[in-house]
């Protein structure tokens, strides 16, 4: 069994060898975006992950899909399948950050009043 740790929530879960980070996402209660289901199209699962000596190496598809990116720690979660401890950096929702941005700049506008 391998731990996987989620950052930025630090949410974690113990999973077999061989399960992909996305399932491993999903035992750990952390959302991965998808719109492809897993086959390698839509990219949107994309996570980074600065050690890697916890995944098998980058698949084909990964390497179609992704090129130089994987060598910068860049893997699609829904292929990246896990060896042993790793620790995964997922990015925020891009519609997320646009409403978090928005709020602080209304908070800043309410605050210049
Ligand atoms: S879920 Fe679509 S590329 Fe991974």
């Amino acid at each position: 069994m391998a731990w996987i740790r989620f950052m930025p929530e630090d949410k974690s879960a113990k999973v077999k060898p061989g399960t992909t980070l996305f399932q491993a996402g999903r035992a750990a209660r952390v959302f991965i975006r998808s719109r492809c289901g897993g086959n390698a199209a839509c990219l949107m699962c994309k996570v980074k992950v600065e050690d890697q000596s916890g995944l098998a190496p980058p698949n084909r598809n990964e390497i179609l899909k992704l090129g130089s990116l994987t060598k910068q720690g860049v893997r699609l979660s829904c292929q990246a399948r896990i060896t042993g401890d790793v620790t995964v950096e997922v990015p925020e929702d891009p519609l997320k950050s646009a409403i978090r941005a928005l709020l602080a700049k209304q908070q800043e506008d309410d605050d210049g009043i």
